[in-house]
């Protein structure tokens, strides 16, 4: 596959990794990009790398424009290794007159490669660099999502660079927002959200902020990750501006897994109460659900109602992975609850009660236990806990 020339002069140069499927836990089930460009002005500067064994591939379309030794300038944007994997060797080929990044960029590449003989420069927000015709603004994304993160902006060109920020782990041969599905390309962004920028909300919420008041003409938005939006760059600046507002719809997630279906039964019951009152709900059975999958529908989902059976005097472990997962990422005034079935000790439905508490979430029961199996009079119970459910929903959420 060629370079894709993405504004004049302006290449995207980077590697298509069709087949990840665990991108450090997340689930890629159709793979991933590592978006690199390649500016071709008097001064020639790419920004950023690929994840170190798409370094052929790297090479490949840079050399389709220019020898490699004939780059001028690294802009390393963020130090993550599937942004800076391939940098010892494109410094070894490029031999560039500077390497920018942010002081914490600085400091992030000397604690990943120990090389205090890379010609680094430190830039920080409002920082211009000429490469001639073209200029690129620097701006500072501290925690978006790494200390180090940064954007750079081409004011010629419109175009911002936005290392993660707005970007989505998808695989395609198209590199444009309007050459693909656009249902698909929002799941896809808001999959990567939920999983990757939740935690950094409040980050998010400053930073659309700043980008405002800098008043920056964009009309493309070229992330590090996925496609390129070219068309309604808008939308993924309002999508993102919803989804670090925490805003929920009237939606429930029942999120369980079970030994011998009696917690199976009591999240059904659950879901047929929330259901009657008319509430969207999705059932997640952890045990073909992955976590992934789970934090992207909690993304906008008010309430989040869990179920497990005890184990060995412990909640199952899907539970505990999914809610250590879950407490990482800090999603915000939830509606909760927890239930489950147990032989004699029944800890699981107390753990998860406790985790709900420690995340800050409004509780709306103390807990559904029950003895091995539900009876009518449980299951009832736990019908109206999907009634009260809906009533909260419905009491606390303004639809979008
Ligand atoms: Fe795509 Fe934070 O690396």
């Amino acid at each position: 596959m060629a370079p894709v020339e993405i504004k004049d002069k302006v290449f995207w140069v980077g590697a298509l990794d069709w087949h990840i499927r665990d991108f450090h836990g997340y689930s890629t089930e159709k793979g991933t990009t590592y978006n690199s460009y390649l500016v071709m002005d008097e001064k020639i500067a790419l920004f950023d790398t690929v994840k170190k064994p798409f370094l052929s591939e790297l090479l490949h379309r840079i050399r389709k424009l220019t020898p490699p030794e004939k780059i001028d300038y690294l802009i390393v944007n963020h130090v993550e290794m599937d942004h800076s994997g391939c940098l010892p060797e494109i410094i070894e080929a490029a031999k560039p007159e500077k390497i920018f990044c942010s002081a914490m960029g600085k400091k992030a590449l000397l604690d990943h490669f120990h090389r205090e003989d890379w010609p680094c420069e430190v830039v920080k927000s409002g920082d211009t660099l000429s490469l001639g015709k073209k200029n690129v603004r620097f701006i500072e994304t501290r925690m978006l999502h790494w200390p180090d993160s940064m954007f750079s902006y081409l004011p010629e060109d419109r175009l911002l660079i936005s290392s993660d920020a707005f970007g989505q782990h998808w695989a395609t041969s198209e590199r444009f927002d309007d050459q693909v599905d656009r249902g698909e390309l929002m799941a896809h962004a808001a999959k990567y959200y939920a999983n990757i920028l939740l935690l950094y909300s409040s980050f998010v919420r400053k930073l659309l902020d700043d980008v405002r008041a800098l008043n920056l003409d964009v009309d493309m938005i070229a992330p590090d990750h996925g496609l390129i939006w070219r068309s309604r760059p808008a939308d993924i600046l309002e999508a993102y501006g919803r989804w670090a507002r925490q805003e929920t719809r009237q939606k429930a997630l029942v999120i369980y897994d079970t030994m011998w279906k009696s917690t199976e039964s009591m999240a059904k019951a659950v879901f047929s109460g929330l259901f009657q009152e008319g509430i969207s709900v999705r059932m997640m059975d952890l045990r073909s659900s992955h976590r992934s999958e789970v934090v992207s529908e909690a993304l906008d989902a008010r309430a989040l109602l869990f179920g497990s059976s005890t184990l060995n005097n412990h909640m199952l472990p899907r539970m505990a992975d999914i809610l250590t997962y879950l407490k990482g990422l800090k999603p915000e005034n939830r509606l909760a609850a927890a239930f489950g079935s147990y032989g004699w000790s029944g800890e699981a439905v107390k753990q998860i009660t406790q985790v709900l508490e420690e995340m800050k979430f409004t509780l709306l029961d103390p807990g559904i236990r029950v003895r091995y199996v539900p009876t009518h009079e449980d299951l009832r119970k736990c019908v109206e806990l999907g009634k009260k459910t809906a009533t909260a929903i419905k009491a606390g959420v303004s639809e979008k």
